[in-house]
């Protein structure tokens, strides 16, 4: 078992990596969570130090507010719809790049912000890394469905829990002022086939099951896997 500071040392190795990939002139997509926290704050230093410059679309408050913190020139899809490179980080990943994100409610603007993109990097630590997906899955609900989109969801086999907030009363709300349930699915044979399920239910906005990532940016050991995708 790893203890936490090794995992954040794993983390920073993995973010930092992928914090090279990006050339002046990129228009970059910046995810959310704490290992592509580590991408954006190298970034920051890599523009003060190397003069890259470039402009990051960020997908949440917190990536947004941590870019701006750490000096990198923002944009919007608006202004730039098509991106060089998205980065961001992962809940689970497996063997064949698919993906479950969500665990910070961002997954939304997380998928729009990659699918947007001409390639997707996920930088994430070995314990993010399985053979088959298995944690719960994140879907962002509009308030007002919420008890139709349970009912469907638990036909289709899942256990949703409409996740609570930690320091407020109540639902977790995201960015997008919308609430989420975790849905637990057990193992997932067939993500893509799932995710097919769970789009077309009324009210569910976007789940966390994510098709599109080109490449795995895998901290282990003392170095960091570069593991493309092959499907
Ligand atoms: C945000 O909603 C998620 O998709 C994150 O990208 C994911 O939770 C990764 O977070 P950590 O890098 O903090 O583990």
């Amino acid at each position: 078992m790893k203890d936490a500071s090794t995992n954040s040392n794993a983390k920073r190795m993995a973010g930092e990596a992928a914090a090279e990939l990006v050339k002046s002139g990129m228009v970059v997509g910046l995810g959310t969570g704490s290992t592509v926290a580590w991408t954006i704050k190298r970034l920051g230093e890599r523009a003060r130090e190397e003069d890259l410059v470039f402009l990051g679309v960020p997908t949440s408050f917190q990536a947004e507010h941590l870019a701006i913190a750490s000096g990198i020139k923002l944009t919007s899809l608006n202004q730039h719809p098509i991106l060089d490179l998205a980065i961001d980080g992962a809940d689970q990943v497996d063997a064949d790049l698919f993906v479950i994100k969500g665990g910070g409610a961002a997954h939304t603007r997380e998928k729009v912000v990659s699918c947007s993109a001409k390639r997707f990097v996920i930088v994430a630590d070995e314990s993010k890394f399985v053979q088959r997906l298995s944690r719960p899955v994140p879907v962002e609900v509009l308030a007002f469905a919420i008890r139709l989109v349970e009912r469907r969801l638990q036909s289709l086999g899942g256990s949703p829990v409409l996740r609570q907030a930690m320091r407020k009363d109540g639902p977790v709300i995201t960015d997008n002022g919308n609430l989420v349930m975790d849905v637990d699915f057990g193992t997932i044979q067939d993500p893509r086939a799932l995710a097919s399920k769970i789009s077309p239910i009324p009210g569910v906005v976007e789940h966390g099951i994510f098709d599109n990532v080109d490449e795995l940016y895998l901290a282990r050991g003392d170095g960091v896997e570069k593991i493309r995708r092959s499907r």
